[in-house]
């Protein structure tokens, strides 16, 4: 496991994890479920993906329920998750998995990947946890990776000027906690409160920093209080257009 509080977290509850996000977390079978679909829209049947911070891997196997013959790179800095991922997509879609890999978003994550070899990058939950200097490293690596054409999809929390939709948004997740096991309820709580790190800003200032890094029809696909899911496409041409 890489050195990152964050990450530290989400290994220290990755068998809880899928128990726990779905019934607390509004918004998450829905956001999962719009990537799905934007993936089944944009890509070709075999398309090559890779899920940036896959977690225990559901973006994933979302993806893969809409397009069994597409193929996945799996990528975490936390080992545990990493491996309820990698169990879970092996045991529905043997023969899904491109690989994967435990590496820090912060660091040289794409060392070996194969450059313009990506169909899209999906991400959900996960570039909020960067600072803003790695995310816009991470935005450049991701557009080297993908091939023209190719699609980034991110599912990140935001914070608006003048908008209380996030805590708005923690409000209904503290109603929702109410209704599971209060031992695992607080158990992951705790983790949460004390270990993770977000890094919120407006969306309209990550749009920009797709666009600076090249992408081009950047746009808000979906969102439901503060957590949005963006999607930006590398141009077909070099020109820029597509
Ligand atoms: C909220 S979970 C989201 C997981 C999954 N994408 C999902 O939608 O369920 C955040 C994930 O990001 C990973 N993560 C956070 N910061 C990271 C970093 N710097 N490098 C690698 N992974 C990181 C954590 O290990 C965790 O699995």
């Amino acid at each position: 496991m890489i050195e990152d509080s964050t990450v530290s977290c989400y290994d220290r509850h990755a068998q809880a994890y899928d128990l726990y996000q779905f019934a607390v977390v509004p918004g998450y079978q829905e956001m999962l479920d719009l990537v799905a679909e934007a993936c089944r829209r944009y890509l070709p049947q075999e398309a090559k993906l890779i899920d940036l911070g896959c977690g225990t891997g559901n973006a994933a196997l979302a993806v893969l329920q809409k397009i069994p013959s597409a193929r996945i790179y799996l990528l975490d800095g936390s080992e545990r998750m990493m491996k309820v991922a990698a169990e879970k997509i092996t045991s529905a879609h043997p023969d899904a998995a491109l690989g994967s890999r435990v590496a820090d978003l912060a660091g040289s994550w794409e060392a070996g990947l194969v450059g313009g070899g990506y169909d899209a990058i999906i991400s959900t939950l996960v570039l909020e946890h960067l600072p803003f200097d790695r995310y816009q490293a991470a935005i450049a690596k991701c557009y080297r990776l993908l091939k023209p054409g190719g699609w980034l999809l991110a599912a990140e929390g935001y914070s608006e000027e003048g908008s209380d939709m996030q805590e708005w948004f923690f409000e209904k997740m503290e109603e929702r906690r109410k209704a599971i096991d209060p031992e695992l309820s607080d158990f992951v709580a705790r983790l949460r409160d004390g270990w993770e790190t977000h890094y919120y800003c407006r969306k309209a200032e990550k749009e920009e920093w797709w666009r600076d890094a090249g992408f081009v029809q950047v746009n808000v696909l979906w969102q439901y209080l503060c957590i949005a899911l963006m999607a930006g496409r590398k141009p077909l041409s070099k020109s820029g257009e597509n």
